[in-house]
């Protein structure tokens, strides 16, 4: 039987298919398949080896007990999310929409790594040398000693990188424009960024120097997604925001040195990204009380706290299946919590549009947003504003019932920090344990069901002023 030529792998989950097809049937994206030629897979046969087979040694687990060092980029954003800066030898990938700030990102850090003393080389293959300087001059950053290079073929970018000296930290922006003119495809295919990514990875292995590869992701499937890399490399960034707002967040998503639901927060302004140290502040700065619908969640990011408002918004629904939009939070979570709100509480969504916004574009996914998010829709429904001083967390459960969430006491920290009052969190259980390990300042409003909170906002208000319906 005839060996295949080429197989065909999707850019956005790396599934592999013997044939092409428009839309991949793993994760059902389309136009995200491309044909990678196979070369003859070398096997084991003596014929065909280099070099005679040597012993691999084995060692015990204990070796030298200190921690890996690590060079601090200086931005301390940055560096919490590499789980302290960047570890000598690794790879990181930092994945992101076009245009979100990633270059920006890593010449800033760059820059202040270079102005520590430390080597560190800027391989541009997106954007020529004027144009990295257009940005340094923009950014204030003219004076940091960094080597800069256009460069694209990686045969030349790795041979040089052989010679470099003790570099500190190569930056390739972006793998997907790097090209190995011994794969026979164009740059930005899975076969090129999967080969490029390999020879650059083990030069900063051999060569002890940190790399971070850029990485554009992009909905339509244009180029390889960065995503069948993430297995190659020790941690995977994502550098998210709306390009509207000013937010950015970096979220670290695999980390081999340290912990991975760590955020950075920076804002976008005119002399680059600027690190936001109190994200709560920044998050609540826009937020209007007394406005039915909204309701602060006191939530963590990683190690961090951080207060966010959550704003809902309910339309008459026009006719139709009425619409369930959501930004910056799960929209599966939102139909869970209308659909315990309707039968466990007796509030009716199934006529009305429902919007529900997190407010400066944060993405939510702990589940102990629910109890603020809850507070958000039952404050639309009875048209009744939540207290302007009070936060919300705790999970909610299909019987409606609140259920507890972790770091109870550094949420409360955080809200008291910010001049709020009160908190709506879930019942403490009588058992000792799970009692608050510190006090605080605010007032404690426990509840054990949703329906208590429905039974405070509909105290408020006359079920005639309602959108809504109460039905009970
Ligand atoms: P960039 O770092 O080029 O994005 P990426 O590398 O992820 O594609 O960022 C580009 C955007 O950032 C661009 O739209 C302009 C904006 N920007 C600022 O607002 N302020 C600045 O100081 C800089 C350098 C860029
Ligand atoms: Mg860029």
């Amino acid at each position: 039987m005839a060996r295949p030529v080429s197989r065909f792998v999707c850019a956005e989950c790396g599934a592999v298919t013997p044939k092409w097809a428009g839309r991949c049937e793993t994760c059902q994206a389309w136009n995200s398949i491309f044909e990678e030629k196979l070369e003859a897979a070398p096997g084991l046969s003596a014929k065909g080896a280099k070099s005679a087979a040597r012993r691999i040694e084995f060692v015990d687990l204990a070796g030298s007990a200190a921690p890996p060092p690590r060079a601090e980029t200086g931005i301390s954003e940055l560096d919490r999310v590499l789980g302290g800066g960047l570890v000598p030898g690794s790879a990181v990938l930092l994945g992101g929409d076009p245009g979100i700030g990633k270059s920006t990102l890593l010449l800033q850090a760059a820059a202040s790594l270079a102005r520590s003393g430390r080597k560190v080389l800027y391989i541009s293959g997106e954007e020529a040398i004027e144009q990295v300087r257009l940005r340094a001059r923009r950014l204030g950053l003219t004076d940091a000693k960094l080597g800069l290079a256009a460069a694209i073929n990686l045969r030349d970018i790795v041979a040089t990188l052989e010679t470099a000296g003790d570099t500190t930290l190569v930056v390739i922006d972006s793998i997907q424009t790097m090209w190995l003119d011994e794969i026979d495809s164009a740059p930005g295919t899975v076969s090129q960024v999967r080969a490029c990514s390999f020879e650059l990875i083990r030069a900063a292995k051999t060569r002890n120097f940190a790399v971070v590869l850029v990485g554009h992701v992009t909905k339509d499937g244009a180029i390889a997604g960065p995503r069948v890399l993430e297995h190659m490399v020790d941690a995977v960034l994502y550098f998210e925001g709306d390009r509207g707002h000013q937010f950015r967040i970096l979220r670290g998503v695999k980390n081999r040195f340290g912990a991975t639901d760590e955020i950075g927060v920076f804002e976008m302004g005119e002399n680059g990204l600027a690190e936001v140290p109190n994200p709560s502040a920044l998050f609540l700065a826009e937020r209007r009380g007394n406005i039915a619908g909204s309701a602060v969640f006191a939530g963590i990011e990683g190690t961090r706290p951080v207060l966010v408002e959550i704003q809902c918004l309910l339309a008459a629904n026009a006719g139709g299946s009425p619409r369930r939009s959501t930004v910056g939070w799960d929209s599966s979570r939102l139909s869970m919590l209308l659909a315990v709100l309707e039968t466990r509480c007796g509030v009716k969504f199934n006529a009305t549009d429902v919007y529900l916004n997190v407010a400066g574009g944060l993405r939510i996914s702990e589940p102990a947003a629910d109890l603020a998010v809850a507070a958000a829709l039952i404050s639309a429904a009875t048209e009744t504003p939540t207290d302007p001083g009070m936060v919300f967390f705790g999970e909610v459960g299909l019987s409606g019932e609140i259920r507890q969430v972790a770091q109870a006491e550094a949420r409360l920290k955080e809200a008291e920090k910010l001049g709020f009052d009160s908190a709506c969190l879930p019942r403490r259980i009588a058992s000792g344990n799970r009692k608050l390990a510190a006090p605080t300042g605010l007032t404690l409003r426990e509840i054990g069901h949703l329906s208590d909170l429905v039974a405070r906002f509909s105290g408020k208000t006359s079920a005639s002023a309602s959108r809504a319906t109460m039905s009970s």
